[in-house]
């Protein structure tokens, strides 16, 4: 079987979780409720230190359902370059909300406090106004980079000048909690809403949550109906987030520690050189000339699968299901590759 870094969306739930959705308590969530979706709904809010969450099929559909709550038409979301929101959601908020991306560059790796400042255009007749500002922590296509707690308020404050919304896409906020030592509720209570995924680092099958105030919630519950994610016997799905919850949230200081092994494996060799990683994520850049489509082809063959994330370069995740000598490994090969 192949040793499979492409991301941290490809583990297959384990025996032990596998258990907890076969035992599940379950109802119909959208005609009475179904009562495990609510245990995790419960749990996600109290963790986040919000009012109340939803439980989502995805990622894309609650960080959209927080566009949604939050924008409006004609007015434009700022966030960081390469922002999932911006780059990989099929150009939800402009075909959903009629609302325009705009990035930010930032003075690092993501997007920071005073270059959003910066970037905010004054009131005027000729420019559209902002609506909301999106926080993508960790940043995936920056390299699993954590926005840490002190910049997150900062950002948080010059929102709160400019009476912005702020939308935290915290697809892997466990990871930058795990990595960090900030409690989960310290992130998100820089934003308004926060969405979680489960299907990442924390190894579910399926699902996200998206957290926030009560009334901005309970209007969410519509819109995630109007999308499409009114779910039936979810809590199926639901009985294996509250397993993780409790058995894979520690763990995840095992993947940021393999990053940081193979980066420190192929960092210099033939010339490539790594992102450092906080957490998950390795980016790793190419010497001269270097081609990732033919390094993830020779590396493929060798039976380690790595994503090329530009010409020159490759991105490779850690979860669950690689251990010690799967990272070894696949350090050798990309580095004969
Ligand atoms: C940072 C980030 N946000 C949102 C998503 C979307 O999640 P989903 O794939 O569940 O729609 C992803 C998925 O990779 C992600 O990396």
């Amino acid at each position: 079987m192949s040793i499979d870094l492409r991301s941290d969306t490809v583990t297959h739930p384990t025996a032990a979780m596998r258990q907890a959705i076969a035992t599940a308590e379950i109802g119909d969530d959208v005609l009475d409720g179904d009562p495990t979706v609510k245990r995790l709904e419960e749990r996600i809010a109290a963790m986040l230190g919000k009012d109340a969450a939803l439980f989502f099929p995805s990622g894309t559909m609650a960080n959209q359902t927080g566009v949604w709550l939050m924008s409006r038409p004609g007015t434009e979301i700022l966030l960081g370059t390469g922002s999932h929101v911006m780059m990989y959601e099929a150009a939800a908020a402009a075909a959903l909300c009629g609302a325009q991306v705009r990035p930010v560059q930032g003075k690092g790796l993501v997007m920071d406090a005073e270059s959003l400042r910066a970037a905010i255009r004054p009131a005027s007749p000729y420019t559209l106004s902002a609506s909301l500002v999106c926080i993508e922590n960790t940043h995936n296509g920056a390299g699993g980079v954590i926005t840490p707690l002190a910049e997150m308020k900062a950002i948080r404050e010059v929102a709160r000048e400019h009476s912005l919304g702020v939308h935290l896409d915290g697809a892997r906020l466990w990871n930058a909690h795990v990595a960090s030592g900030t409690p989960l509720a310290d992130f998100a209570s820089c934003a308004d809403t926060v969405m979680v995924s489960f299907s990442k680092g924390l190894g579910c099958p399926v699902g996200a949550a998206l957290a926030g105030p009560a009334a901005l919630m309970r209007d969410g519950w519509m819109v995630r109906k109007r999308f499409g994610g009114g779910m039936r016997q979810s809590g199926f799905l639901a009985a294996a987030v509250l397993y993780a919850l409790d058995a894979h949230m520690d763990r995840l200081k095992d993947d940021h520690a393999r990053a940081r092994r193979f980066a420190k494996a192929v960092d210099g060799v033939n010339g490539m050189r790594v992102v450092p990683p906080d957490t998950n994520i390795v980016m790793v850049d190419l010497g001269p000339g270097g081609d990732a489509e033919a390094v993830v082809e020779r590396a493929a063959a060798k039976g380690v699968l790595v994503s090329a994330w530009t010409p020159t370069r490759l991105r490779a995740c850690f979860h669950l299901d690689v251990d010690d000598a799967g990272t070894d490994e696949a350090a050798r090969v990309i580095c004969s590759s």
